[in-house]
């Protein structure tokens, strides 16, 4: 089975998978790394892991719809079975989610529904909550909307700041990512609907 990640900078999630390949645990290879930024250093990480690494100008593109469409082309050159975002800071269009509904996978920083969108550490901090994480889900057109297929939680300390919070939140990425992208090539996760299925039971 064969994976396209689609990252935007520096691709310590994209490490995270690529040493699950490179220890078995991955359940497929990573056939190509996709940035729209590039000087991302996730992409001297593929090259330095043999992996083909694409940079796609977003900028180069006179619009949304134009990119999302070169972006098409260079991932179905790959035939994935999954197309994970991990890091990638762009919005796609609802064309490009329906390619691929039900085989693209997001990690977000933090525990949806709660904080969709940006800047999550300094919001739950500014919050006060006691428990933060973060989100592995399927990416559908309601942006960081997505049903969740996996999450790992963090206790926030009174002394954490944005910077230690987003260290322990990562740390768990790097776990939770590869094991929900595990699950999916080996069929035990899947979409169906609005619902994510576990070895056929609804989560
Ligand atoms: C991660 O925190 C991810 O949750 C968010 O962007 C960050 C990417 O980090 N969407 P990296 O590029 O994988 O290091």
């Amino acid at each position: 089975r064969r994976v396209v990640v689609l990252i935007s900078g520096n691709g310590s999630n994209l490490q995270a998978l690529i040493e699950a390949q490179e220890h078995d645990r991955l359940g497929g290879e990573i056939a190509a790394v996709v940035s729209n930024q590039p000087d991302a250093y996730g992409l001297k990480r593929a090259r330095d892991a043999g992996i083909d690494a694409v940079a796609l100008p977003h900028r180069e593109y006179e619009s949304r719809e134009a990119f999302d469409g070169a972006l098409i082309k260079v991932i179905e050159r790959h035939e994935p079975d999954l197309v994970i975002l991990a890091g990638f800071m762009r919005i796609l269009t609802p064309r490009f989610v329906q390619r691929f509904l039900g085989r693209m996978l997001n990690i977000h920083p933090s525990l949806l529904p709660a904080y969709q969108g940006l800047h999550t550490h300094a919001r739950a901090l500014a919050d006060g909550v006691t428990e933060h994480g973060c989100s592995v889900h399927f990416v559908t057109e309601e942006l960081d909307g997505g049903p969740v297929a996996l999450q790992a939680v963090v206790k926030v300390d009174s002394t954490d700041s944005e910077d230690s919070l987003k260290d322990k939140v990562q740390a768990r990425e790097h776990l939770i990512l590869p094991i929900a992208v595990n699950w999916f090539l080996e069929g035990r996760l899947k979409l169906s609907g609005d619902t994510v299925t576990m070895d056929g039971t609804p989560l």
